[in-house]
């Protein structure tokens, strides 16, 4: 008798704590979609065109997880079109520069529900023989989006590639250009430091920083030094106002970006015209890290690739104090032109 009082009770503790377990897995899933579920603006917030039962955007977003579905060949072309789901053109472009945090911010900027990131850079612009296939080529290289977002690629060589800002043009006259840029030393020492990653990987031995930044000749800056010239911000936009005015750019400090990330994305949401979602409870300081990494909802969260935030070599402070005497009077024509001073030594 007391056996069978105590398997019932066994039992009913079992059902108990699976009541307890589910609800809690609810909560967590729905509190994690809270932010989600609130629209993101008046007329983004709903989808639906064919009169199907209206979602808020943000909800929809879970879908993505069907769009990569759909990608690896698992989802039916019937589900694509139910959900009026399109491969659109970028609004906007991160042109560069790279090692500024172009990663970090596209992958930030990913968090605002209205926009869709092409999570590969697909150097359409500044690759010749892509270039040659054609912009549907571009277009079908788009992630999967709901026609009231947005869509934004990153490719930081078009900054600096000759060709790219007329062939941008040609596309679309007023696309939105975001730089993101950080002080040109420190950007041209971690430019040297992912090249001499990959030489050490190849098990190959490279120049120290010091020899190819400074002339041997003239024991001056060496301008043929590619990390040096990337670092010239205002040669490069000079040749980008040729096609496009001032307002069409927005300068994201990238230096920012790393120490205080929300007040550089809330200027870029207003650039885009895009309602502020983004929120300090999107982002989260990860002192393993030394970084600030991504939360989407409770459940998930992220911090960007090891390849981000390297340790940059020792480099002679003499070297550096000529380089920042040499980026100084470009530094200030940049201020000038776009309007925004950073206090770069
Ligand atoms: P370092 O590796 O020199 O630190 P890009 O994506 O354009 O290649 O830029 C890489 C740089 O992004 C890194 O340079 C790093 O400092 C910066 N960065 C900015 N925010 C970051 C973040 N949240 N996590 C990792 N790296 C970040």
């Amino acid at each position: 008798m007391l056996f069978k009082q105590q398997v019932w009770l066994r039992q009913k503790l079992l059902v108990l704590g699976s009541l307890a377990v589910g609800s809690l897995l609810y909560l967590v899933a729905r509190v994690g979609s809270l932010d989600r579920l609130q629209p993101i603006c008046p007329i983004e917030g709903r989808f639906g065109a064919r009169g199907q039962a209206e979602f808020p955007l943000r909800a929809l977003q879970f879908k993505r997880g069907l769009l990569h579905e759909f990608r690896k060949g698992n989802s039916s072309k019937e589900q694509v079109y139910l959900h009026d789901l399109v491969q659109q053109l970028p609004k906007a472009i991160i042109i560069g520069v790279r090692k500024g945090g172009t990663r970090a911010l596209l992958e930030m900027l990913n968090l605002h529900p209205a926009v869709v990131k092409a999570s590969q850079e697909i150097h359409f612009f500044d690759n010749d023989e892509n270039y040659a296939k054609g912009i549907e080529w571009y277009r079908k290289k788009m992630p999967f989006s709901y026609p009231q977002q947005i869509t934004i690629e990153k490719s930081p060589a078009y900054f600096i590639t000759e060709e790219v800002p007329e062939r941008i043009y040609k596309m679309n006259s007023s696309i939105k250009l975001l730089i993101i840029v950080r002080e040109p030393t420190t950007r041209a020492i971690s430019d040297y430091t992912q090249v001499l990653e990959g030489k050490e990987r190849k098990n190959k031995t490279y120049y120290k920083f010091e020899k190819l930044a400074i002339d041997p000749n003239t024991c001056e800056v060496n301008t043929k030094y590619k990390a040096v010239r990337t670092s010239i911000y205002t040669k490069h936009l000079e040749r980008w106002l040729k096609y496009f005015p001032i307002e069409q750019f927005h300068i994201v400090d990238g230096d920012r970006l790393i120490t205080e990330p929300l007040p550089e994305l809330q200027l870029v949401e207003k650039f885009l015209n895009l309602p502020p979602r983004i929120s300090q409870y999107n982002l989260y300081f990860n002192a393993t890290r030394g970084f600030y990494c991504l939360r989407f909802n409770i459940i998930f969260n992220k911090c960007l690739a090891g390849s981000k935030g390297r340790i940059h070599p020792e480099v002679d402070p003499s070297v550096i104090t000529k380089l920042r005497k040499f980026f100084h009077p470009f530094n200030q024509k940049f201020y000038q032109i776009t309007g925004r001073t950073l206090n770069w030594p």
